[in-house]
């Protein structure tokens, strides 16, 4: 049986590894990546399969997953194309037709430029949440990708959480928006800013992550509107009503929004450079 091969064992793959043991995956896996040292832990840590020949990885895989950072992509896509170009004709060493790209701000048109027919692409976003089975993945697939074969991407990245499609010209503004990223920064900030009004680091961590996670499962888990939960939280003319005033005032969400829109910036600018 012929793997899912990942292209790049960095920081993402370890993630998704680690989660799809959690899961007890079946699918099996193969990993490619430049970095002999980095292939070995991943093979100690998850058990699963490396190969360090790029062109014998190929030959294994059915489905490639290209986990390489976006400025790296059209090379390694072209290490493919070559290889496959001087395997051509040869048995058993057709180059996946599945292919799923992980890389930011990579558009479909481009990735499909760099391999041609028969490949057909789809885009994954996957979190590092996926680690414990938490990770939300957006997907969206390029035209032509068959409905069934659109099931299997969905039901790989299941194993690690819910999996959402996205319409690629929403891609950016959902990537921008669902990175855990975000709550480990506002859990660093919220804690230190207690620290600074003198609560011991312990309980300043445990006061922030009481106040962003266990409102948000409260929320998630509860049948209340987040109107009505902001109502009960924060008494008109109280303490929480005064805290979130002066945030609103200071321009809290206009921030938000500016720093979500550098990053759509940011993979535009990935986007013309890869
Ligand atoms: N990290 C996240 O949370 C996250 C979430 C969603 C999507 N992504 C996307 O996933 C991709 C990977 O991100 P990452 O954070 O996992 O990056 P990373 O930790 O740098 O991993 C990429 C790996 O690919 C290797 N590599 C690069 N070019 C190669 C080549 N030609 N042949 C073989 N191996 C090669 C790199 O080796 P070197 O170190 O030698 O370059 C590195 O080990 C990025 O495109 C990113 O946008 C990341």
């Amino acid at each position: 049986m012929k793997s899912t091969m990942f292209l790049g064992g960095g920081r993402i793959t370890g993630a998704l590894l680690a989660g799809l043991r959690l899961a007890k995956n079946k699918t099996p896996i193969l990993v490619h990546d430049r970095n002999e040292h980095k292939l070995r832990a991943l093979e100690r840590e998850y058990g699963v399969a490396v190969e360090t020949n790029l062109g014998r990885a190929i030959a294994r895989a059915d489905r490639l997953i290209v986990a390489v950072r976006p400025d790296s992509v059209s090379e390694v896509l072209k290490q493919v194309r070559e290889w496959r170009v001087s395997n051509a004709g040869k048995r058993n060493r057709a180059v996946p037709v599945l292919a799923c790209s992980l890389a930011a701000g990579v558009p479909l048109w481009q990735l499909r430029a760099q391999l041609g027919r028969p490949v057909l692409w789809c885009r994954a976003m996957p979190s590092p949440a996926a680690r414990s089975g938490r990770g939300l993945t957006a997907l969206t697939f390029d035209r032509g990708f068959p409905k069934a074969w659109r099931g299997r991407m969905m039901k790989f990245f299941g194993q690690v959480g819910p999996v959402l499609e996205i319409p690629e010209r929403k891609f950016d503004a959902f990537m921008v928006t669902f990175s855990p990223s975000h709550g480990y920064h506002a859990l660093a900030t919220m804690a230190q800013a207690a620290q600074n009004l003198g609560l011991e680091r312990q309980a300043a961590f445990t006061a922030a992550a009481h106040a962003l996670a266990d409102a948000i499962a409260s929320w998630r888990e509860g049948d209340e509107s987040l109107e009505e939960l902001l109502r009960e939280a924060a008494t008109p003319g109280g303490i929480a009503a005064a805290v979130m005033k002066t945030m609103d005032s200071a321009g809290y969400s206009r921030m938000v929004e500016r720093a979500l829109r550098a990053g759509i910036k940011r993979s535009e600018r990935i986007a013309k450079s890869s």
